[in-house]
């Protein structure tokens, strides 16, 4: 436990204001405010000092200054993290990484670009169409998610099914490690067979093993026509695989209740006359077979009844909130057994279909970690994964070692204690609590 007393935190800042200017190293409790909280509001941190490193050099030297004093820090993106892994838990000192915001050229043959971490998905998004290009990732978060956050938990979003996961997309990186050494991967070589590779395992690592300062990024030709987007609705979730083909951008679902609240809460028309268990978004570039006995609706802004489903939760209550995948064979068993928990308060199942994702979301329970449980207990039994794209973070920490197999978890410890001997890099996550 680290306390004001204990720490030689009041030097470390004289020389962080040294090394990037005061106006870069704020204190102000208020200035501070939406640093330590977590974008669903459920989990709230303290810290005497947010830093706003605009280099990789200046990242590097205020890394020596933590390194030196064993000074805990979390890296933080946009701060728009699900599992609590980016705020700091424990006085850590926040490096907010936004300002590393460098867009390099498009490589317009080779359908590749480097930027810097703090460059959000928008904005690559943005720069990519521009040369007629287009970034694999997508999801709601972003126009503030960053690069280096969706690096960092290998964030997976709206178009896996088509594109993959961050990691695919990941070409090469550029890191700051522990104790302020920088290594780098940027050249944009195609191929590469010389060892082992570090820079793959900050994929994932939140923050844990290094801090992202850059990334070499494939691309991908943008789709010369608009995809069409249909909703169904649909009795079991299985029939909703039935609609995955080769031309396939998105399979997503959500139940009943998402529904309902975003027409509540956000005021949009009811977009089937029929009341459905489940409804099934698909984005596609061929026409998927829909049977005549079920209804179906076109339109591109149908997106909105899926992605709003976030914010509309959050808007109802602080949510506990669950990522999990169960085998595709398992789906509709896993949402009959969520049902059979009869959790108090209000349930909310959407994902993302295609990777047999649930986002399980329950607001107004007095009790999270017990849903916590009683859900990931479900989704062992099943064969699952109790986290299939936001990470472990704090929330799913102790499940997280709990579950993983023995093996494993000593080789998770070994490339901790390797990358991090003095464990000042996120230690609350995956390791804390
Ligand atoms: P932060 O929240 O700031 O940090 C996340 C983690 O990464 C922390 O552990 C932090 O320490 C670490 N980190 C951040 N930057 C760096 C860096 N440069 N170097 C090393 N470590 C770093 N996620 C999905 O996977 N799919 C979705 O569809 C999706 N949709 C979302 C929709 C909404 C509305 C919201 C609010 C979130 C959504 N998320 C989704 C979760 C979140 O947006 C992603 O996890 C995203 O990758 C986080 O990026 P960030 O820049 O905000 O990172
Ligand atoms: C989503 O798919 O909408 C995101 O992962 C965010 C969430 O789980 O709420
Ligand atoms: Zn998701």
């Amino acid at each position: 436990m680290i306390t004001d007393e204990e720490t030689p935190l009041d030097g470390a800042l004289d020389r962080f204001r040294e090394v990037l200017g005061p106006e870069h190293v704020l204190t102000d409790s208020d200035m501070i405010a939406g640093y330590v909280r977590d974008w669903t509001g459920r989990w709230t941190g303290h810290t005497r000092a947010v830093i706003r490193p605009g280099s990789v050099e200046e990242v590097q030297e205020v890394v020596q200054i933590c390194h030196e004093h064993s000074l805990p820090l979390v890296p933080q993106g946009g701060n728009t993290g699900l599992v609590g892994g980016s705020i700091p838990h424990r006085g850590e000192v926040v490096f907010s990484l936004r300002r590393l915001d460098r867009l390099g050229p498009v490589d317009e043959k080779r359908h590749e670009v480097t930027v810097g971490a703090g460059v959000t998905v928008a904005t690559l998004q943005a720069h990519a169409r521009r040369a007629g290009l287009d970034y694999g990732v997508d999801l709601a978060s972003r126009d503030s998610a960053t690069i280096g956050g969706t690096i960092a938990t290998n964030a997976g979003g709206m178009n896996v099914v088509a594109n993959g996961d961050t990691r695919r997309q990941v070409l090469g990186l550029e890191v700051v490690f522990a104790d302020g050494t920088v290594a780098s991967r940027l050249g944009g070589v195609a191929k590469e067979s010389t060892g082992p590779d570090p820079f793959q395992l900050m994929v994932g690592s939140e923050g844990t093993l290094g801090i992202i300062t850059a990334a070499r990024l494939r691309l991908l030709p943008r789709l010369e026509a608009e995809p069409m987007v249909i909703l169904v609705g649909v009795e079991h979730l299985s029939e909703g695989l039935d609609l995955l083909g080769p031309g396939s951008n998105a399979l997503e679902f959500f139940d009943r209740s998402c529904l309902e609240a975003v027409i509540g809460q956000r005021r949009l028309p009811r977009p089937l006359s029929g009341d459905h268990p489940f409804y099934i978004l698909v984005e596609t570039r061929s026409t998927p077979e829909v049977p005549d006995s079920v209804e179906a609706v076109v339109d591109r802004r149908l997106w909105a009844y899926r992605e709003q489903i976030t914010e509309t939760v959050n808007q109802i209550g602080v949510p506990v909130k669950l990522d999990v995948a169960v085998p595709l064979g398992r789906l509709d068993e896993f949402a009959a057994a969520v049902a059979s928990l009869g959790l108090e308060g209000q349930v909310f199942l959407y994902g993302h279909l295609a990777e047999g994702n649930f986002h399980v979301n329950v607001v107004s329970n007095p009790d999270p970690e017990t849903v916590v449980d009683r859900v990931l207990r479900v989704v062992v039994e099943m064969d699952g994964v109790i986290a299939s794209e936001h990470g472990i973070g704090v929330a799913k920490a102790a499940w997280w070692r709990a579950s993983t197999d023995p093996a494993t978890l000593a080789i998770n410890r070994q490339i901790k204690e390797a990358f991090d001997p003095r464990r000042i890099l996120n230690p609350e996550v995956f390791w804390g609590g």
